[in-house]
This record gives C-alpha cells, structure tokens and sequence, in this order.
C-alpha cells in the first residue's frame, strides 16, 4: 500500500472490533499514526496498538464513550498530549439496538441516537475545533478530514430497526450540513455508507450457510463484504487523492442500495 497519510494522525472511534477496527489498521498501514477508541474492550484496543507499533507506526488505545461530552473532550486531549493534533477524524462507533416497533423501549431509542448520532455529533464538533486551532499543516491540503460511519440504512429503510435506521439518516444530513458549513475552511466531511460487512453486529446474517444466501440476495455484486473494503475506502477519503471529494457518501455495498428486488422486473 501507498504511504498516502504519512506524517499524519488519525483518531478512529469505535475501533477495539469490526469496522472501526479495519480502519484503524489500514490508515496505520497508509502511514497514519493511529488512536483507537474503545468504549468497553480495552484488550483488542490495546492488542491492535501493539500490532500496529510493531510496524513501526505509532499507535495507542483510548478509551471513552463517544455520548459522553467530558469523555470525549478528554480523549481528544489525550490525542493531542500524544500526537501533537489530528489530522484525519473517523466517527464511527455505533451500534444496534433491535425490537419491533411496538416493543422499542425508549432506553433502546436514546441509547442508539446517543452513541450513533450525538456521538458523531461530538466527535466531528471536537475535531472541527481543533483543525481550526491549529491551521494547516504541510501533510495534507485540506485542513483536516472527517468521515462519519452511516450505513446503507441511511436510505433504505428497516423494518425491526427503526432507531438504527433513523440514527443512520441523522447522519446523512449531519455530515452533508457540517460538510457545506465548514468546506470554506478546507474541512473536508464525508460519509462512508457499508452495507453488510462481515463483523460481529451483524453476526446472526451470515455465520450459517442459509443465513448467508438470504443475506446474498440483498447483495447483486454476490459476496459478503469484508472490513478491508472499508479500510481501503477510508484510506482514499483521507487521503489527498480524494481531495476533490466533499459531503459525499462513499456507498460501500456491493450494490445492496440498488434496489435488487427489481433485477427480474420487479
Ligand atoms: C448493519 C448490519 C447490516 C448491514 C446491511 C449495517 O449498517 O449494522 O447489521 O447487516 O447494515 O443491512
């Protein structure tokens, strides 16, 4: 792989399993010198740091819940202590919360609008302020990157998930408004839109083999993604090959937005 992010920090939230995890190692691998976030499994945020420094980049596990204001003030100076500043800015922790909609507790509502939305909301406000503190710098021509994790579901709707579903679109307009409102300072916002990635949230799609060919059915491009298509998608995002790109969503989906029901005419 190019070194296409040397000399520059990235702070990936959520990044101790499954995406989050994917993206943190390929933007160290991209040169990065890498924070990874965790909220409870400090052993694989840690496991990934050492992984990472054996390279012979830097890296270091932080842990903070992203919902949490004094929290995530406290991880970014964490990444500041040790890196200087941040360059490249991944909100992506998330998680599910499933129930019908007659049995959605609202805990179940607020608990995935508070990781999945105000979290994004938080991580992106920090990260803004601190590109704009400290100015440019010679490693990239924007003054920073945002990308925030959505998802497919944040245009097709889901049934049995309507908090995850409802948190996803948030994001949409989020990212796109935050991206018009601070591209004038060379803030680059963007969106990665996966959809049925191969990690543990999604575990009961394809870990049978009848689970898997339901799952296929949603996918035209025929195979199950895997976190590496993600890593590869972030690294272009952050780098400066896609620095042209603003408040876009980056679909990763092996086609699943195409509306695949319709292959046989619907
Ligand atoms: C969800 C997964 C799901 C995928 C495609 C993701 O955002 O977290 O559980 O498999 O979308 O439906």
């Amino acid at each position: 792989m190019t070194q296409s992010l040397k000399g520059q920090v990235a702070l990936v939230t959520g990044a101790s399993s499954g995406i989050g995890f994917g993206v943190a190692e390929a933007l160290a691998n991209a040169g990065a010198s890498v924070a990874i976030n965790y909220h409870s499994h400090a052993e694989s945020a840690e496991k990934l740091a050492a992984s990472i420094e054996k390279t012979g980049r830097q890296a270091f596990a932080i842990g903070a819940d992203v919902s949490d204001e004094a929290e995530i003030d406290a991880m970014f100076d964490a990444v500041k202590k040790r890196f200087g500043t941040v360059d490249i800015v991944v909100a992506n922790s998330g998680l599910q919360k499933d129930a019908s909609f007659v049995d959605m507790t609202l805990a179940d509502w607020n608990t995935v609008m508070n990781v999945n939305l105000a979290g994004q909301f938080l991580t992106a406000q920090r990260a803004v302020r601190e590109f704009l503190r400290r100015g440019p710098r010679p490693v990239s021509k924007a003054l920073g990157k945002i990308i925030c994790m959505s998802s497919v579901h944040e245009v097709i709707p889901w049934a049995g998930h309507v908090n995850y579903a409802a948190s996803k679109g948030g994001i949409q307009m989020m990212m796109k408004s935050l991206a018009q409102e601070v591209a004038p300072h060379r803030i680059r916002v963007n969106a990665i839109a996966p959809g049925a990635i191969r990690t543990p949230i999604n575990r009961d799609a394809w870990d049978s083999k009848e689970a898997l060919e339901k799952l296929l059915k949603l996918v035209p491009y025929g195979r199950i993604g895997e976190i590496d298509d993600i890593g590869r998608a972030a690294v272009w995002l952050a780098s400066d090959e896609s620095d042209y790109v603003v408040g876009t969503t980056l679909y990763v989906d092996g086609g699943m937005t195409l509306y695949p029901g319709f292959a046989d005419n619907g």
